[in-house]
């Protein structure tokens, strides 16, 4: 086997947020396919960092009174702790605010600049007349321009989807300081795209990309490629540009520059050839994984940027699609928004890189978590057929035969349909179809089954003078598992490490050539993985719910929404039918008693009267409200909302309220008219 030169990407998670399940699809499918390569003996780097910079970021660290190198620092820690435990196995993992980084963009920069790539000029935009800076397009506030809606942002409105730019809105606002912004000028400096329109249309259709994207950019380039913003004025987080004091790199012209870097950061430690993987005649394979919501940028800007600064250009990017969660877009309300760190908290990481690897494949298809599938996938594949062929000889092995395997494999035939699979299972992994290898897998696991059903040890076992058999079909087992072991290293590195400790075996590479284990002393069998307990997903939901109530003042300052262009290949937004809404048993309550609850600083629990009965309902208004002051007061509830389990008791519906949170929550405000238990149409 040829021996590969390697070098793998994620996309840089955002340094202003927590990794959440959506951005683990891209994680445990890039791990995946890097720890694959590694076992086949390839010379494979995988290589990340956190994306640092930007207003976002900036505004975030303001928020909490700390400076964005504090934030950053913070949240890297956070970052790397999920991914570790998740299993994501970086060579590195740096970010973007470094050295490294520094000088990468800086060299690219001038490298563009010198060879007439990048042009200035001034350009007029939104400015906060208070915070004394100009506001990116999510910074703006307003009524949409085509439906009158209020409250969307300077680059669309999620009302009615259209997209406009901030001047258009109508009555604006910074969303930062609530003033109206005033228009200012300012030099900005242009990366001229349109320089690179036939090295674009040649590239893209050269098969680095996959065949839906391709069709994509081809779209877009059809329409023209515009010049593109690199330039951001001060205040911002960022690096200044070398030859424009007060002048910031834009967040996303250093990001991708900061997959080089973290490279940069390994090859320094580890005294590998940087040169050998970034040269203009690189043989080094290059591949990053991203999501379909940012094509626009490594399809595009980054391909131009490389081969425009004399780089090599990366071998293929592979999109994924996005993550539903049951269907629907993950959704705080719903408490699907979940993060890393509460899913580590109820449930094993393997039971996630099992699911997504058995729902990825190669396209940018959306895929979607589903809860009953998610158990009873993990249930069914890796306990009951998997893990299940060990437990089910192991213990043979052990009691009758002093954990020794014998000495002749009884179904060379059996054993060698196993390892002849090895073609088939590594093309699907090479080809990102780790579903199809998953099924690929599972059907070995059901042979396996099969021939231990057929043997029935556990009758072996009370007959006479079947003491060979028994040890020949036991044996066979584990040496059947051994191999189902190797071929779902990649997706459960800690089962297959276990695993290979229970068989007393040195870590397994690909199988190509193996023998079956004769003669071999095994250690003691511990199970080694249990089902799926259906009470942690409860678990995982109400407490991303609670996380939501903890979260909930923290101004929604999200990150920016992406690139007009790319808005394409991203999920629509959340709508519901009118029938959904006439679903709502929306109703006027009276606050008849309101208690603070022990242990909660958020919540109250309120008595409500809601015309035919009282209800108690936990909420988080205590930070706006004191107890004594809500009694007799109005507000809205939902009345037939599922009662829901909290930790302090049982909720039974919701009130509404309107306001940012903190001091600002507004309930109805008492006007003679409202009475309890009036229906709200
Ligand atoms: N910082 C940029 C990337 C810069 S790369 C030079 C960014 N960060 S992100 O935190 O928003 O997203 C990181 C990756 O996670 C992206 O590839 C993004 O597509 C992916 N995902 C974020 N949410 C996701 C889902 N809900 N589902 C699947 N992937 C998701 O973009
Ligand atoms: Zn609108």
């Amino acid at each position: 086997m040829l021996n590969r030169k390697i070098l793998v990407t994620s996309a840089l998670p955002y340094a202003n947020g927590p990794i959440h399940l959506g951005h683990l699809v891209e994680y445990i499918q890039t791990d995946i396919w890097v720890r694959f390569q590694k076992q086949r003996g390839h010379q494979c780097y995988y290589v990340c960092a956190d994306d640092t910079h930007g207003t976002p970021i900036m505004l975030r660290a303001d928020k909490e009174g700390i400076a964005p190198e504090a934030l950053i620092a913070k949240v890297w820690e956070q970052h790397n702790a999920d991914f570790k435990e998740f299993g994501v196995a970086f060579d590195n993992y740096h970010s973007t605010h470094s050295d490294e980084n520094k000088v990468l963009a800086s060299l690219i920069y001038t490298r563009l600049r010198d060879a007439g790539h990048i042009s200035s000029r001034t350009i007029t935009q939104a400015y906060d007349p208070v915070k004394n800076m100009f506001l990116p397009d999510r910074f703006i506030k307003g009524e949409c321009p085509k439906c009158g809606a209020a409250e969307q942002y300077g680059d669309g409105c999620e009302v009615c989807g259209a997209t406009y730019s901030p001047t258009d809105l109508k009555n604006p606002v910074s969303a930062i300081s609530g003033e109206k912004p005033i228009a200012k000028d300012s030099v900005h400096y242009f990366f001229d795209l349109a320089n690179f329109t036939d090295m674009l249309n040649e590239w893209t259709n050269a098969g680095h990309l996959q065949a839906e994207v391709s069709n994509k950019l081809a779209e877009w380039l059809g329409g023209g490629l515009q010049q593109w913003d690199i330039s951001r004025d001060a205040p911002y987080f960022g690096f200044e540009i070398p030859d424009a004091p007060g002048k910031y790199f834009y967040v996303w012209l250093d990001a991708p520059i900061g997959y080089m870097a973290s490279f940069k950061n390994l090859c320094d430690k580890q005294g590998l050839d940087f040169n050998e993987f970034w040269a203009k005649d690189s043989d080094a394979e290059l591949y990053h994984f991203i999501g379909k919501d940012i094509i626009y940028f490594h399809a595009l800007f980054w391909p131009a940027m490389l081969h425009g600064a004399h780089l090599r250009t990366p071998s293929a990017i592979f999109a994924h699609g996005f993550l539903t969660v049951n269907g629907e877009k993950m959704s705080k309300s719903r408490g699907t928004f979940i993060t890393a760190r509460t899913y580590l908290e109820h449930l094993n990481p393997e039971y996630l890189r099992y699911y997504f690897a058995a729902k990825l494949s190669a396209g940018v298809d959306d895929i979607d978590l589903n809860f009953d599938d998610f158990s009873q996938r993990v249930n069914s594949d890796l306990v009951g057929k998997v893990v299940n062929i060990a437990s089910r000889c192991s213990g043979f092995i052990a009691k009758r035969f002093a954990g020794m395997l014998s000495a002749n494999c009884s179904e060379p035939a059996l054993f060698a349909e196993f390892i002849n699979a090895n073609e088939t299972i590594a093309e699907f992994y090479e080809t990102r179809e780790f579903g199809k290898a998953m099924r690929e897998i599972m059907a070995l696991a059901d042979k396996a089954n099969q021939y231990i059903d057929e043997k029935k040890p556990w009758l072996l076992a009370k007959a006479e003078g079947k003491e060979q058999e028994l040890h020949a079909v036991c044996s066979m087992g584990l040496n059947l598992f051994r191999l189902l072991a190797v071929y779902l290293k990649p997706v459960i590195p800690v089962l297959a490490g276990e695993a290979e400790s229970f068989l007393n075996i040195s870590a397994q590479a690909w199988v190509a050539g193996l023998q079956p284990l004769l003669d071999h002393q095994i250690n003691e069998f511990k199970p080694l993985m249990t089902r799926v307990d259906a009470d942690k997903i409860t678990a995982i939901v109400e407490a991303s719910k609670e996380n939501l109530e903890k979260t909930s003042s923290s101004i929604a300052v999200s990150t920016p929404v992406v690139k007009q262009a790319a808005k394409q290949f991203e999920p629509i937004a959340d709508t519901i039918e009118f029938n959904d809404f006439a679903k709502l048993d929306l109703r006027i309550a009276k606050i008849i008693k309101a208690d603070p609850v022990e242990g909660s600083d958020k919540l109250l629990c309120l008595t409500v009267d809601i015309g035919d009965e009282t209800r108690t309902i936990f909420s988080g208004i205590k930070s706006a409200y004191q107890p004594d002051d809500l009694e007799g007061r109005l507000t809205l509830v939902i009345a037939n909302l599922a009662p829901r389990k909290m930790r302090f008791g049982v909720s039974e519906g919701m009130v509404l309220a309107a306001g940012p949170g903190e001091k600002e929550i507004w309930l109805l405000e008492p006007d003679g008219g409202a009475i309890a238990g009036m229906r709200v149409k």
